[in-house]
């Protein structure tokens, strides 16, 4: 929140998340990295922004009405926003997931309410057929009566939701931003951003980023990998080529080995695609030198991967 005053509505709490600046992991000699704390949205993760503005956007213009039930798929943080928001709203939600996610993703679904549908996966590895699959169980759904699609790959909502996210930058980095680099899915958040950051300094590069075993946007093939919520098997409908200026693939243990010196360095518990951002940051700070600002985003908290291996395995 921006004032101390108590929040009228849950709703409100979203956003307004802290922007630190990197201490230690960042080497001398390197241009500034700040990053932005979204895990301390509301579910944990930027998602919460995409989610109430696509539920908003769609009652405003009378597509969702009370009574309907929203449909989605999605790994679990995309969803755990939604099941968040039509608590709040008082709509039903169906999600469809899988177990290639993050168990602690799937119960807080269902602990805010919502219907969870699982599609299982090959492994548990996201592979290029996983998200597919999920979307068109999902969209098989909304074609019943009385549903609504949020379709976060496609929905033109969802970058209504990050341009508050590129706002909040603009005022906490009154210096200026050279480089802005983010790791993408639906790349919403990228996106959203940029029109923002692109807006008010015309020179600010901004990179995409892609898990290297799932070279989509960079090689033009995918692959398996384990970074939840990128590297869908697909180039995201929403990614607009006047919104980036170059791509590049990170390397999935570089950036979960910085996951680890993110919590245990910085006191950053945050998941493997924030990971991802501040490897590709580092190496961004390292291009540009000192004098320069590069900016990512710590996408969602480390506490929905405890169970899992990222802040344990070596
Ligand atoms: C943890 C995490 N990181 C990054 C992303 C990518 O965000 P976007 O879909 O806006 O590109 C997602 C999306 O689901 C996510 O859940």
């Amino acid at each position: 929140m921006s004032t101390n005053r108590p929040a009228r509505v849950v709703l409100e709490t979203i956003g307004n998340t802290p922007c630190i600046e990197l201490q230690n992991v960042v080497p001398g000699d390197c241009a500034r990295v700040f990053l932005k704390l979204e895990g301390l949205n509301p579910t944990g993760s930027y998602k919460d922004r995409m989610a109430r503005a696509v539920i908003e956007e769609a009652e405003r213009r009378g597509d969702l009405k009370p009574g309907m039930t929203v449909v989605e798929a999605t790994g679990g943080s995309t969803g755990s926003s939604l099941a968040f928001v039509c608590a709040i709203k008082g709509y039903d939600f169906t999600v469809v997931s899988s177990n290639a996610f993050a168990v602690e993703k799937l119960k807080t679904m269902a602990a805010y309410g919502a219907t969870v549908d699982i599609v299982p996966s090959s492994g548990g590895k996201i592979t290029p057929e996983l998200i597919p699959a999920m979307r068109s169980k999902a969209k098989e759904i909304s074609l019943m009566d009385g549903y609504y699609y949020a379709d976060q790959f496609c929905n033109p909502d969802v970058l209504i939701g990050y341009e508050g996210l590129g706002r909040e930058l603009l005022e906490q980095i009154p210096e200026g931003i050279d480089a802005f680099c983010g790791a993408v899915g639906g790349a919403g958040m990228v996106m959203g951003v940029s029109r923002i950051l692109k807006s008010h300094y015309a020179d600010c590069r901004v990179t995409v980023l892609e898990p290297a075993s799932a070279p989509m946007i960079t090689k033009g093939y995918g692959g398996p990998h384990s970074v939840e919520g990128i590297g869908i098997g697909f180039i995201p409908p929403l990614l607009d080529k006047r919104l980036y200026d170059d791509a590049r693939a990170v390397d999935e243990g570089e950036g979960r080995a910085i996951s680890r010196r993110l919590a245990q360095e910085e006191g950053i518990l945050a998941g493997a695609s924030t990971g991802l951002n501040v490897v590709a940051a580092i190496q961004l700070a390292k291009e540009l030198g000192p004098g320069n600002i590069v900016v990512t985003v710590a996408c969602d908290s480390g506490l929905k991967y405890l169970q899992g291996d990222l802040f344990t395995k070596k």
